[in-house]
């Protein structure tokens, strides 16, 4: 074999055995500057065919065109066969399995507070009572002197008040200051509910928060009676509860009222049997009510021996715990949704 065939030869061998060592892109492309390009190593074969005697050139020039066809081929097929690697090798990592169920999405919810809200007012609203909303930043003049409280007076050591600008502007302590500021806008006869929040500035327990819901109720017309007062209530604890609930109203002392009341029903948890949450007495106190004090009638310009009325107010959080055993009101502000999820 000449020796130029024997070049060739080595030169294919060796290029064939380095481009299958040849990586990935850029190991081709050197490859191929190397081999290939203008002062390639073939090239470079090539050029030395013209110092050969005129007789070998053909013959030596058509083995160095296959060579190089050889080697074009060879390249080509290298660098598809790279490009199916590197495919995948992506698909591998990036594979999506798409037999894996979807992941669930949580679809928010009402607050538990909510809920008991609306059906609250839904249980007043059938019975013809509007709803009204009002301040939570209140005056002292209506959060308790319109309500037959005084300054100073020993009475208030029932509601410990948050002050935003003493002694006249402060945080509502319960939503009976709407009683005075819906008689002041309208005339007899009212019948209103009004939800909203309150404020306390208490030390907070499982019994305790420090900002609470409250919905509190007015009716003024003439000749009302406790009897509307209890008929009204009762209906209200038989559609929240159970038809057949039991009830039980004893005195009670609030300012703004006379008589005044406390109404609580058959522990909704045990029905009466006595348990942890009714502390074994079998008794759950709901709400406060009463008449609505004469003196309160005439601080708004109602002269009471022409109208009166009956008021109650009750927690929000307080019914929502008994209507679902929740033991501690601090659980529905945490804002832990572990808790919250079981109410949607
Ligand atoms: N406002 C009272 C409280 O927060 C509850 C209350 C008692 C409201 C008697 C009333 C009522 O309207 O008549 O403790």
């Amino acid at each position: 074999m000449a020796a130029i065939d024997v070049a060739l030869r080595g030169l294919t061998d060796r290029a064939l055995l380095e481009l299958t060592r040849a990586g990935d892109r850029s190991a081709i492309e050197a490859w191929r500057t190397g081999y290939l390009g203008r002062s390639g190593a073939l090239s470079l074969h090539m050029r030395s065919i013209g110092q050969l005697p005129s007789e070998e050139r053909p013959a030596a020039g058509q083995a160095a065109n296959a060579a190089k066809d050889t080697l074009e081929a060879a390249f080509a097929a290298r660098q598809r066969e790279l490009e199916e690697q590197a495919l995948d090798q992506r698909l591998e990592s990036e594979h999506i399995d798409v037999t894996l169920p979807g992941r669930p999405i949580h679809t928010g919810g009402l607050h538990p507070i909510t809920h008991t809200l609306r059906r609250i007012l839904e249980i007043f609203r059938d019975m013809g009572f509007q709803v009204a909303e009002g301040p939570e930043v209140e005056l002292d003049w209506y959060n308790f002197q319109a309500l037959n409280i005084p300054p100073e007076h020993p009475a208030r050591d029932m509601w410990d008040t948050f002050y935003v600008k003493p002694p006249s502007i402060l945080l509502r302590t319960h939503t009976s200051p709407m009683q005075a500021r819906i008689m002041e806008r309208t005339r007899p006869p009212v019948r209103v509910v009004v939800p909203g929040r309150c404020y306390r500035y208490e030390g907070q327990d499982a019994s305790h928060e420090w900002m609470f819901y409250q919905v509190e109720g007015l009716a003024v017309d003439k000749g009302l009676t406790m009897a509307d007062l209890k008929g009204v209530l009762v209906a209200f604890a038989r559609r929240i509860f159970w038809p057949e609930i039991q009830t039980r109203f004893r005195c009670d002392y609030f300012p703004f009222v006379e008589p005044g009341v406390e109404m609580s029903v058959q522990c909704p948890l045990c029905r009466g049997e006595g348990c942890r949450v009714c502390k074994t007495t079998g008794w759950i106190e709901l709400l406060g009510a009463g008449m609505v004090h004469p003196r309160v009638l005439r601080n708004v310009g109602y002269d009471p021996d022409v109208v009166n009325g009956f008021a109650f107010g009750m927690g929000a959080e307080r019914i929502a715990m008994v209507k679902h055993g929740v033991d501690d009101i601090r659980s529905f502000y945490g804002n832990d949704l572990r808790f919250l999820q079981q109410f949607t």
